[in-house]
């Protein structure tokens, strides 16, 4: 729990960091309509609003963030990408948060066979909330290829294979990530050989 309260709020940075840098047109290089700082200030909200969540189920539990050390790949990921847009779009939702349903599921079940329920009853509302976080990172995607004339997928795919070659792996949560709107041929393609491809997490 501790490790997810440092991903909320990497997440809340990561959602206002997308508005702030890139609301300059010469910084994202496009003119990006309002729905997208709109979407993106939603997607903050929620990041908020998981970190409270999480920072008061680990006071009950007599802890607090910053107890522990934290993994930083997130946030070095972010930094890797901060001079491009559809980069930041393509690793942040769709490579980290889209992992994300992946580990989810089984973190819950995790927790649940601990007989914590409350904790794992935080990560079902994030996990439902996670679907449209990666889904606004689909359209968002969609939408800046189409406006730079850039086919969705090999971008996806190189862009991926540049800056986090190695972030995906099966097993995949498909259902989850094809209600986002991230299909198959985006990230079968980048699995690495020797690995099963048609691993799936089983559902929650
Ligand atoms: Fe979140
Ligand atoms: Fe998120």
């Amino acid at each position: 729990m501790h490790a997810v309260a440092h991903i909320e709020l990497n997440a809340v940075d990561l959602a206002l960091d997308l508005i702030a840098r890139f609301a300059d047109p010469e910084a994202a290089g496009v003119m990006l309509p309002d729905a997208f700082f709109d979407d993106w200030l939603a997607v903050a909200d929620d990041e908020a609003r998981h970190f409270l969540m999480v920072t008061g189920r680990l006071a009950a539990l007599d802890a607090a963030y910053g107890d522990l050390p934290a993994h930083d790949g997130l946030w070095q990921a972010a930094e890797a990408t901060t001079g491009d847009l559809l980069a930041r779009l393509a690793v942040v939702p769709l490579v980290f948060e889209a992992r994300g349903l992946d580990v989810t599921p089984g973190m819950i079940r995790t927790l649940e066979a601990d007989g914590d329920d409350e904790s794992a009853a935080i990560l079902r509302v994030i996990y439902q909330d996670e679907i449209g976080h990666v889904a606004a990172g689909h359209r968002w995607f969609l939408a800046v290829a189409a406006m730079r004339g850039v086919d969705p997928v090999a971008t996806w795919q190189a862009l991926v294979r540049a800056h986090v070659p190695r972030a995906v792996k099966p097993p995949f949560n498909t259902p989850a990530r094809d209600q986002a709107g991230l299909s198959r041929d985006y990230y079968l393609p980048l699995v690495a050989p020797g690995t099963d491809p048609s691993s799936q997490v089983p559902p929650t």
